[in-house]
């Protein structure tokens, strides 16, 4: 007899090889983990927390009414904090009423979807891409991969072209982009956003962009970011606090509403986050996270002291043959794991203590991604392990075929 409903099966299955990875992972004989390892998997902190967020939290800690602590939506100051941020960074006219505020990106993204897609309808996802998957499944729509361009990892129009169908209703585009560290710039949005308007005509129905953010403050190099926002109105744009605070715990996010969106549909979504966020939960983020947000704008972590990390481990990986992609924002590196099998690759750094992100979870069989959110200490703990690996496992390492591939560069932004 059934006990699962098909939407949990379907996004269980989507997230197989990640879940096995965790498995794995906390298990320190299998991982070959060493008590000194060096945690390069996901992006969570390794020191203590930054003082501004500390301080913004403690400043709205003590109650100043009896509804202090009573039930929270989308809190005006909250939602006028964030419109006005996104008014300067984005140069759009953002109001109050275009934001929803989300438990981090996890909840916008999920908000986004059952506000504009129905059961059964298909959503586009990038690969390699974060785990849109399973959340796509247990909202009943059906995920559908488009890859990116391959070595630069650009957006790759052509694959997105493919990817649509009669049944699309949202195409998610990340930038600043996990895994890769890709920054898009406005040539390859404004194609897109031709390329759907064309396909939303033809199609007799109206395809939506999801952009995801959360890393949009994390750029390297003056890397300038242009939001998808700016080129196709019927965007839908989501993002984390959980990042630039390195705070990924304390669940702080938002979905706003391009203002270029036509006012019929403007008026209706609008109308829509609160009785939808209600419903799947009362997706808002707690009291006192909403009541930091005016403080919070202003904190982030140092990115000159990321850009230094960044850099440090590029040279050294490119030293040794190592063939990686720059990134240009958010706090990863992408990479071809030497000798082409990623899961080997990770398997062989865990050995030595030096815990990686195979490829296979972002379904690229032969790359790698690093986190940055270590310590400078920790990364210079584990680089000797990516000397003796990529030498034992590259062969070739150190040869100019392997070397690392610079990203396109041209953000006029
Ligand atoms: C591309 C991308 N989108 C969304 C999220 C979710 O962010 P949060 O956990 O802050 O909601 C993440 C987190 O890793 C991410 O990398």
């Amino acid at each position: 007899m059934k006990t699962l409903s098909r939407r949990a099966r379907l996004a269980a299955a989507e997230m197989s090889a990640l879940t096995a990875f965790f498995t794995a992972r906390a298990d320190p004989a299998r991982a070959g983990r060493a008590d000194d390892g060096v945690d390069l998997t996901f992006g969570d902190p390794h020191e203590l927390p930054l003082p501004g967020l500390v301080a913004a939290l403690e400043a709205h800690l003590q109650p100043r009414s009896v509804d202090w602590f009573a039930y929270k939506a989308s809190e005006e100051p909250a939602r006028a904090a964030v419109a006005a941020a996104l008014r300067d960074e984005l140069g759009l006219a953002f109001e109050p009423a275009d934001v929803a505020m989300t438990q981090g990106a996890f909840g916008a993204i999920a908000l986004g979807l059952r506000l504009v897609a129905d059961a059964g309808e298909e959503v586009v996802v990038p690969a390699p891409g974060w785990f849109y998957a399973p959340m796509v499944r247990v909202a009943d729509l059906v995920p559908v991969p488009a890859p990116l361009a391959p070595e630069t990892f650009d957006l790759d129009l052509a694959s997105i072209e493919r990817a649509l169908t009669p049944r699309t209703r949202v195409v998610v585009v990340n930038s600043p982009a996990n895994p890769t560290g890709r920054v898009y710039p406005r040539r390859q949005l404004d194609a897109l956003a031709e390329l759907l308007e064309d396909a939303s005509r033809r199609l007799g129905r109206r395809i939506w962009i999801l952009s995801d953010e959360p890393y949009r403050r994390i750029r390297f190099d003056g890397v300038g970011f242009v939001s998808p926002a700016a080129c196709y109105p019927w965007t839908l744009v989501d993002y984390s606090y959980g990042k630039v605070l390195l705070a990924p715990g304390q669940r702080l996010g938002y979905l706003a509403l391009s203002p270029l969106l036509p006012d019929a549909q403007r008026e209706a979504l609008r109308g829509a986050f609160f009785p939808t966020q209600m419903a799947v939960g009362w997706g808002f983020p707690d009291a006192l996270m909403q009541y930091a947000v005016p403080d919070l704008e202003h904190v982030s972590i140092d990115l000159a002291e990321l850009t230094r990390r960044r850099d440090r481990v590029l040279a050294a990986l490119d030293g040794w043959g190592y063939r990686m992609t720059p990134p240009e924002g958010t706090f990863y590196l992408w990479g071809a794991a030497p000798g082409g099998d990623a899961r080997g690759f990770a398997a062989a750094l865990a050995a030595r203590g030096v815990q990686v992100l195979p490829g296979t979870l972002f379904g690229s069989p032969g790359h790698f991604r690093v986190c940055l959110t270590a310590t400078m200490e920790m990364l210079e703990r584990a680089l000797p392990a990516f000397e003796e690996v990529g030498r034992t496992l590259g062969g070739g390492a150190g040869s100019p075929a392997a070397r690392t591939t610079s990203a396109g560069g041209e953000h006029g932004a």
